[in-house]
């Protein structure tokens, strides 16, 4: 479905992945996920709040039986820079022990926020722990994640839309775009 000059929000300068893009890139994950699981049963985990859309999406291209639970960390407030400080702000409902772990996250940045919560959910003995991340920023990693399935490669700049926020906005956006600099750099 192309979009129209309309359909962009204000505060954004320019839609990196359509709804379109989005759909496309999901199913194929979701095959690539369900081929190499054959027998298997998951655990899939999402990162509140921005990974939520994805991860309700995601589910739905996983033909495997699975359950899903819901972790909130937070390493960011409401800036736009990782501060490496990652508190849990909401702890899992399900016991990790044993089972297969797929966690499912909207932005790969500095890496300090997935380095964290592997090391995290490790230590309660998972089958394995694998990732699933919607977008990869080309930055520096600071962490060295091992990010099994991969959406997109993005810019190292801000985005928002499809659950990604600034200051708690722009998550109901159905496309995922670069926030004006205008708009944080006041
Ligand atoms: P790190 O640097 O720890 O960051 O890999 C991962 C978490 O930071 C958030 N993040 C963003 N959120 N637009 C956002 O809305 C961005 O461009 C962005 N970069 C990082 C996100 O919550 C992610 O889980
Ligand atoms: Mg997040």
């Amino acid at each position: 479905m192309a979009l129209s000059f309309q359909d962009i929000h204000e505060d954004v300068d320019r839609i990196l992945f359509t709804e379109e893009d989005l759909h496309n890139r999901i199913c194929e994950m979701g095959r690539q996920i369900t081929a190499d699981h054959e027998g298997e049963s998951l655990l899939v985990i999402s990162v509140l709040r921005g990974a939520a859309i994805f991860m309700a999406d995601l589910v739905r291209e996983i033909e495997l039986p699975l359950e899903m639970d819901y972790m909130a960390i937070s390493s960011y407030g409401n800036g736009v820079k990782s501060s490496g400080i990652v508190r849990i702000l909401k702890d899992l409902t399900s016991s990790v022990e044993g089972r297969h772990v797929l966690i499912a996250e909207d932005i790969l940045d500095s890496g300090l926020t997935l380095s964290y919560l592997i090391r995290n959910l490790q230590a309660r003995n998972p089958a394995s722990i694998e990732v699933a991340t919607l977008l990869r920023k080309k930055t520096l990693q600071q962490a060295k994640i091992d990010c099994r399935y991969v959406g997109f490669e993005c810019p190292d700049e801000f985005i928002v839309g499809y659950g990604l926020d600034y200051a708690e906005r722009y998550r109901n956006l159905p496309y995922i775009g670069v926030l004006k600099k205008s708009v944080y750099e006041k």
